[in-house]
């Protein structure tokens, strides 16, 4: 037997038995962002290599050691998109939708990182982000948190995430704070990991990152960075939690959160749930005003988040706030004979043009009635219509109820969308 082929690893197959559980988060979120006015944006899966070096930074993981990135048939360097943020500023300068315009946005997609797969960490995964350009004040940015919220909200999962907010100031603040840090962490450097001394050197905000407990001990102790905010950045934010207490969103102020893409200033934050184990962010995202300009274009103010659809529907199915998918069909038409599939095949089309939201199911293939009850059986049907040659001759049917004890019973066709409205709803 010829070797069978297998996906990449952290790369999953979404099964029909998944598959309708994805389709209502996509249906949800659809209609969040309808509600606040926000347009689709579509960009290609593969960009330039230099589009992701340039905008998440040459030291961050993503760029060292995660991008699936190889050369094309002409020599280009390529990569598949990790994230969504940099494609979008790079379309938005590309056509002109960004200088001098406002503009709200949203894309849904694959992303590719090259990580250690786990429970809620994949290779290819998929993004719902949101990217707002033109918008300098604080108002836009919690206008996106708010978005986020209605999204628990509508799942019914408000209870289970929790918000946490940082500013990471102007680039000249941070400056200032990254020589305090780092003059803070050298002090300590024998209680430093290699992944931290070696961040030390290249990317000393993202020591405060470190899962290591002995180096959050040390950081807990550091200096915090909301003491060197410049004051245009403070009154930013305090305008972002006044806002954020108005409209009643909970959240914690953490200055230690950084986040691991290079081009936030000012606000960041993060949705966490206690209930998926180490993966626990859902939703991330933050404020990046220097992108725009660093990918070329006039400088213009940008803020958005990207949510991260397989945790999303994981968290959804642990706390049994999704439906389970629901049978392929509701009503089976048998086929009892080989001279009645031309009728059987004119009940099904007549009854999907009697009602579209009846779900039917024609048999195919013959085979005798035992046959095919079974397979009206296998894909979860309600109810099987059996079509004989007696049937099709008095332009009848014989409605079977396959749930509950229901009499099997002879309908006309011209009853037939009535009688099957009945059964249905029992
Ligand atoms: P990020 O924090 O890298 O930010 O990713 C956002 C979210 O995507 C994460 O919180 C997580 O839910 C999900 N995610 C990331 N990596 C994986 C993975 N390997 N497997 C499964 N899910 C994952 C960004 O990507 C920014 N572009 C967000 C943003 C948009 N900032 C401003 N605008």
């Amino acid at each position: 037997m010829a070797k069978t082929i297998q996906a990449i690893r952290g790369m999953n197959d979404c099964l029909p038995t998944e598959s309708g559980k994805w389709q209502q988060v996509e249906a949800g979120i659809r209609q969040v962002v309808a509600s606040y006015g926000y347009q689709e944006i579509r960009t290609p899966i593969v960009e330039s290599t230099d589009l992701f070096k340039r905008s998440i930074g040459e030291v961050t993981d993503i760029v060292e050691k995660e991008m699936y990135t190889f050369a094309d048939r002409n020599g280009d360097s390529l990569t598949l998109r990790p994230e969504g943020t940099a494609s979008a500023v790079r379309a938005g300068n590309e056509h002109g939708l960004i200088y001098n315009q406002q503009q709200r946005l949203w894309y849904m997609g694959p992303m590719f990182r090259h990580e250690r797969p786990q429970k809620g960490r994949y290779r290819q995964f998929h993004q719902f982000g949101v990217e707002t350009y033109g918008l300098a004040s604080a108002d836009i940015d919690a206008e996106v948190i708010l978005l986020s919220a209605r999204l628990w909200k509508l799942f019914g999962i408000s209870d289970h995430v929790t918000l946490q907010i940082n500013s990471l100031g102007s680039n000249e603040a941070r400056q200032n704070y990254k020589d305090a840090l780092v003059a803070y962490l050298k002090q300590h450097e024998s209680q430093l990991d290699e992944d931290s001394l070696r961040r030390l050197e290249s990317n000393p905000l993202r020591v405060l990152d470190s899962k290591n407990p002995q180096v959050q001990a040390l950081v807990s102790d550091a200096p915090s960075l909301l003491e060197y905010l410049d004051d245009d950045s403070k009154a930013h934010f305090a305008l972002l939690c006044e806002l954020l207490d108005n409209a009643g969103v909970a959240y914690e102020i953490n200055p230690r959160l950084v986040r691991g893409l290079d081009y936030y200033n000012r606000t960041v934050f993060e949705w966490v749930t206690e209930s998926l184990g180490a993966q626990g962010t859902v939703c991330a995202g933050g404020r990046y005003d220097g992108l725009v300009e660093q990918l070329g274009g006039k400088p213009a103010p940008g803020v958005g988040f990207a949510l991260g659809m397989e945790r999303l529907v994981l968290l959804l199915d642990t706390l049994e706030k999704i439906e389970q998918n629901q049978p392929a069909a509701d009503i089976y038409v048998t086929a009892l004979g080989d001279d009645t599939r031309g009728y059987a095949s004119q009940v099904a089309e007549s009854l999907r043009d009697s009602d579209s939201q009846f779900r039917v199911m024609l048999h195919c293939g013959g085979g005798n009635l035992k046959k095919q009850l079974k397979r009206a059986d296998k894909v979860g049907a309600s109810v099987a219509l059996l079509i004989g040659s007696e049937e099709m001759a008095a332009h009848q049917v014989t409605l079977k109820p396959l749930r509950g004890n229901g009499e099997q019973v002879n309908v006309a066709l011209s009853e037939l969308p009535a009688a099957l409205h009945n059964v249905l709803s029992v």
